[in-house]
C-alpha cells in the first residue's frame, strides 16, 4: 500500500492550473457510446476512474486512444451490452453506462456498482427513470437485466430527489428514445450541463440543463464532435483549502469561478482574501483562519458534499467553532476520527460534526477512508506540525491528477512513498 508523506507547516505559494472535471469526464465518455463516428474529448483528467471508464468502453467494443489529456473514442457497431462485474465494482459511476448502453443496444446487463463507502448509495432512482422510458428490469441473481423490448420511448420522469447520476442516466437513455422526455426535479450540477452540451454538439435536442426541468426531443442518431471537459470544481476547492490552512498566497487558474459560488464566500468568511479575475482565483490566507459559522451540504447550487471533508480539515485549525451538516450521504464523516488522531477537536452526532478549532494539528499516521476524506487528511497534513503519513492513496488517485506534484509546485513538502519493490501502488487494484 502506498502513502503520502507530508512535512507540514510550509506556506503554499505560486500558481496552479486545475485539472478537468472527473465527474464530467466519466458520463461524457459513457455518452460516446451513443454516437456514430469519432469523439475527441479534451481536458480529460488522467485518473484511475477515467482509466476504468476507458476499459469499460473497450470492453463494449469501442476503440479508445489517450494522448495526454485528450481521449479519442471511435464507436464500433458492436452490440456488447454487458459490463463485467469486476469493472462495475471498481467505481460507482460505472452505473452511468446503463442509460448509454440502453440507448445504443436497447438492452443492458449490469451488477451493483462499487465506489467509495460513504453510505448506501442505492440505484432505485436510476431504475425508476429507465422504467419510465419503457425498460423492464429483472434481478437475475445479482445481475440486473434491463431491456426496452419495444425500444426506448419518451416519457415524464419526476425524481423524488435530484440525483446527479440518475439525471445523467435519464438524459443518456432519452436522447435517442422515440418522442419527448421531460425530467422534473433533476440535478442542476455543472457536470449535468457539460454532459448536455456535449450531447447537443453531437446533434441531441436537450433544453433546460442546469435548471430543475430538462426537456429532450429524441433524435434518431448522433454524430461525433470535439469537446473540452470543464474544470474540476472539487479539485479547485481542495487546493483552495490547502492554501487557506497554510496561510498561503496562490493563484488558481483555469477555473469556472461561478461553479464555486457556494465555496468562495466560506473562504472569505474564514478570513481569506479572494479575488476573481476571469478564470483565475487569487487567494491570500491569514496566519490564523476564522471560524466558519455553518457548513451545510446541499444539491447544487448549495455547498457540495464533495468539498465537505476538505472544509472539515480547514475548520480544525480555525479560531472558534464550526458546525458541519452532511445532508447528502449518511456516512460521509469517516475522515473525522483520522483528523482527531492529528489533534483535531471534533464531536459528531449522526450527520453533524462540531469542530472546535485548535491552534495546530500534529503529524500522525492516518488512513484515507475514501476519496475526499483522503484529500482532507492531506490538507490537514500540510498545516500540521511534523510528519503526517496518509496511507491508502488509491482512493485519492481516483480523483486528483498529479496531486503530490501539484502541491510540490506550490512549495509543499510531500512525496509518495512507494512499495518496497519500487513500484507505485496500482490504483486500479
Ligand atoms: C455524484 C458524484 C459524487 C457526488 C454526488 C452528490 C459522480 C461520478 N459522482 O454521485 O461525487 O458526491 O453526485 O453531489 O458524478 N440516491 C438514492 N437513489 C438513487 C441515487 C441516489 O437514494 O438511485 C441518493 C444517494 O444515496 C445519496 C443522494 O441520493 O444519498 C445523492 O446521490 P447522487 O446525487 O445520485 O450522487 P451520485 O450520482 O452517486
Amino acid at each position: 500500500m502506498s502513502a503520502f508523506v507530508i512535512n507540514g507547516g510550509r506556506r503554499l505559494s505560486g500558481s496552479l492550473a486545475v485539472q478537468g472535471s472527473k465527474n464530467s469526464a466519466l458520463p461524457i465518455l459513457a455518452a460516446t457510446l451513443l454516437v456514430h463516428g469519432e469523439c475527441v474529448i479534451h481536458n480529460c483528467p488522467a485518473l484511475s476512474d477515467t482509466d476504468c471508464t476507458i476499459r469499460i468502453l473497450k470492453e463494449l467494443g469501442c476503440k479508445v486512444m489517450r494522448s495526454g489529456n485528450t481521449v479519442t473514442v471511435q464507436n464500433s457497431g458492436s452490440n456488447v451490452f454487458e459490463i463485467p462485474e469486476n469493472l462495475m465494482r471498481e467505481m460507482r459511476s460505472s452505473v452511468v453506462f446503463l442509460g448509454a448502453i440502453l440507448g445504443k443496444c436497447g438492452k443492458a446487463i449490469i451488477s451493483a456498482p462499487g465506489g467509495c463507502e460513504i453510505g448506501l448509495r442505492p440505484i432505485d432512482l436510476h431504475l425508476y427513470a429507465m422504467k419510465r422510458l419503457g425498460v423492464t428490469v429483472d434481478d437475475n441473481y445479482g445481475k440486473l437485466v434491463c431491456e426496452a423490448k419495444e425500444g426506448l420511448r419518451g416519457s415524464k420522469i419526476t425524481f423524488s430527489f435530484p440525483s446527479v447520476g440518475a439525471t445523467e442516466n435519464a438524459v443518456l437513455a432519452a436522447v435517442r428514445a422515440k418522442g419527448n422526455t421531460t425530467i422534473v426535479n433533476c440535478a442542476r450540477e455543472p457536470e449535468i450541463i457539460d454532459l448536455c452540451d456535449f450531447l447537443n454538439k453531437c446533434g441531441a435536442r436537450i433544453n433546460g440543463a442546469g435548471e430543475s426541468i430538462i426537456t429532450i426531443e429524441g433524435v434518431a442518431s448522433l454524430k461525433g464532435c470535439e469537446h473540452n471537459v470543464i474544470c474540476d470544481r472539487i479539485a479547485a476547492a481542495t487546493y483552495l483549502t490547502a492554501i487557506a490552512v497554510t496561510g498561503g498566497d496562490v493563484e488558481i487558474c483555469n477555473t469556472v469561478p461561478g461553479h464555486l459560488s457556494s465555496v468562495l464566500p466560506l473562504l472569505e468568511e474564514a478570513g481569506c482574501e479572494v479575488r476573481v479575475r476571469c478564470k483565475n482565483i487569487r487567494i491570500k490566507a491569514p496566519r490564523r483562519l476564522n471560524r466558519i459559522d455553518k457548513i451545510i451540504t446541499q444539491p447544487y447550487p448549495g455547498f457540495p458534499t464533495d468539498a465537505q471533508a476538505v472544509f472539515t480539515a480547514l475548520a480544525t485549525v480555525a479560531q472558534g467553532t464550526t458546525v458541519i451538516v452532511e445532508n447528502i450521504f449518511e456516512s460521509r464523516l469517516k475522515h473525522v476520527p483520522e483528523l482527531v488522531r492529528m489533534g483535531a477537536r471534533i464531536r459528531t452526532e449522526g450527520r453533524v460534526a462540531v469542530v472546535e478549532g485548535v491552534e495546530r494539528l500534529y503529524g500522525a499516521d492516518v488512513f484515507s477512508p475514501d476519496l475526499r476524506g483522503g484529500a482532507a487528511l492531506v490538507v490537514a497534513g500540510l498545516c500540521a506540525n511534523g510528519e503526517t503519513v496518509v496511507k491508502n492513496t488509491r482512493f485519492i488517485d481516483r480523483g486528483y491528477e498529479d496531486f503530490e506534484d501539484n502541491l510540490c509546485v506550490l512549495n509543499a513538502d510531500i512525496y509518495r512513498k512507494v512499495k518496497k519493490d519500487g513500484r507505485k501502488e496500482n490504483p486500479e487494484k
